[in-house]
């Protein structure tokens, strides 16, 4: 894939928490398309961006009001697709087991695990003509996140461009002991927004990249509990990086 930022389809930004708004957008409209699998998030916003064409969509509505768990991510990947969207650039917040993976640190992971229940995950169920399993095995477009990588790199926003998402249930936070079981399945991440997202565009062969956010260090590796305190002071202090490496990304 040549870069997204070469791309005539619009690009599609997944606003994560911290991120119900993209400052920087120049609106031109917005939409709330009907899909055969409900209702979508939050209108879609279209705009450019440095040039590019991109779709904004509020994961947890806007305001922010729908948990990880009761997010439609089948509704909102489709409707994106829907309107043209090849490229889907998702921002999460998370929580970091990696000792490079502090508060307010960008990471760019390479791989994932579903740790999730009982969420609507494939567009493949139902009244089908075949048996569909799609190839999994590298969850996240590489090109996508070399874009990423190399946008952090050039507006020298540190970050991390490795690491394996612990994608939790929620909508609490892990105990400090599943932290640690975590840690022992090779994870460096954790957080409850990544599947069925990064799933259902690779089932609508969309590529699909992630850009997280560090708002607090995972359960049980600090000498104190997690508060939103904490949480809200990472965001005020990483999500202008995060904000940099999305603008950089999508020059056109
Ligand atoms: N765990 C799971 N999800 C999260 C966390 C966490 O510590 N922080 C932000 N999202």
């Amino acid at each position: 894939m040549t870069k997204p930022t070469m791309q005539q389809a619009p690009v599609a930004i997944i606003g994560g928490t911290g991120l119900t708004e993209l400052a920087g957008l120049e609106i031109l409209g917005e939409s709330t398309p009907e899909t055969p699998w409900g209702e979508i998030s939050a209108p879609l916003v279209h705009g450019r961006l440095n040039g590019q064409d991109v779709v904004f969509l509020a994961r947890h509505g806007n305001p922010h009001r729908i948990p990880p768990h009761e997010v439609n991510y089948r509704a909102n990947i489709w409707a994106l697709k829907e309107c043209g969207v090849e490229t889907v650039i998702a921002v999460n917040a998370v929580g970091g087991m990696h000792s490079a993976m502090g508060p307010a640190e960008v990471v760019i992971p390479d791989q994932i695990i579903d740790y999730t229940w009982g969420r609507a995950s494939t567009f493949f169920e139902g009244e089908l003509e075949e048996v569909t399993h799609i190839d999994f095995s590298y969850p996240y477009t590489d090109a996508v996140r070399r874009v990423l990588v190399d946008a952090a790199r050039a507006a020298a926003v540190p970050h991390c461009d490795f690491g394996t998402y612990a994608a939790t249930q929620g909508p609490r936070l892990e105990t400090a002991a599943e932290i640690v079981r975590l840690e022992r399945d090779g994870c460096h991440l954790v957080g409850m927004t990544g599947m069925p997202e990064a799933a259902l565009a690779a089932e609508l062969k969309m590529n699909y990249a992630c850009l997280a956010l560090v708002v607090n260090w995972a359960a049980g590796k600090t000498d104190h509990i997690i508060t939103m305190e904490e949480i809200e002071a990472a965001i005020a202090k990483g999500m202008s990086g995060v904000k940099t490496i999305l603008e950089n990304s999508v020059v056109a």
